[in-house]
């Protein structure tokens, strides 16, 4: 069966685990031709998840997410927008580059259905790993991954949501995660919140606007931690 949820091993039960069999994945076309997966990263402590597009060329490069011009933007607005930068796990939904060849430069391109359907498992994965209190669309291939594809980021930006039932695919929370002392430590599904992806920022017309945006939405969500 195509998709990466063969390639996920049942008993991996840390972020760690899950990157190492992630290196191997090939849940999609998506692995061949790009130089290696881009999976998350951050402390297993993370209160926000971050979740982007998929890894640009320097994060396909260098195997980490948001290491480029758009990754300075969002450090850049986590900062401003008061978020704890070491309680933040940074992801994406599809975790191989997708890219067209034009001569010798590596063209982005948007990521299909089929390969955020494909990926969608990983990150399932570390949502029921992490557990996060919030978790944050990064423009409209996370949105639409996690909200479902008539979700439109312009009109509900900003917006605190409540973990949709239909993310809650049986696999995603059934789990229960126990701490180091064995005991059960529950807690209640993450609530979500969409926003533009710091890409837009960079190339918006009016790049102050764009980001003061982003700092707005990112504070809703700071401000909702409890
Ligand atoms: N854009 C993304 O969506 N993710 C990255 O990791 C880098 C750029
Ligand atoms: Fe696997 Fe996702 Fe890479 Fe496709 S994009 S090969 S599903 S990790």
């Amino acid at each position: 069966a195509p998709g990466a949820q063969r390639f996920i091993p049942p008993r991996a039960d840390t972020i760690d685990e899950l990157r190492t069999a992630a290196a191997a994945c090939q849940g999609c076309e998506l692995y061949r031709d790009a130089s290696q997966t881009v999976f998350g990263r951050g402390g297993a402590d993370a209160r926000v998840v971050l979740v982007g597009e998929q890894p640009g060329d320097l994060e396909d490069q260098k195997g980490l997410p948001f290491v480029g011009p758009a990754g300075r933007v969002l450090r850049r607005a986590v900062d401003d927008a008061g978020l704890d930068p070491t309680r933040l796990y940074l992801t994406n939904t599809v975790k191989h580059f997708r890219f067209e060849l034009r001569g010798r430069r590596r063209i982005h391109q948007t990521p299909d259905r089929v390969h955020i359907t494909a990926c969608r498992p990983w990150l399932v994965a570390e949502f029921a790993r992490l557990r996060p209190e919030i978790v944050v669309a990064l423009g409209a291939t996370a949105a639409k991954a996690l909200l479902g594809p008539a979700f439109r980021v312009t009109r509900q930006r900003g917006e605190l949501l409540p973990w949709p039932a239909s993310a809650q695919h049986p696999e995603d929370f059934t789990r229960v995660p126990v701490d180091s002392a064995g005991r059960v430590a529950d807690a209640p599904p993450a609530r979500l919140l969409a926003t533009i992806h710091p890409s837009a920022v960079l190339r918006a017309d009016n790049q102050e606007i764009a980001y003061q945006g982003l700092v707005a939405d990112l504070t809703v969500a700071a401000r909702a931690l409890t």
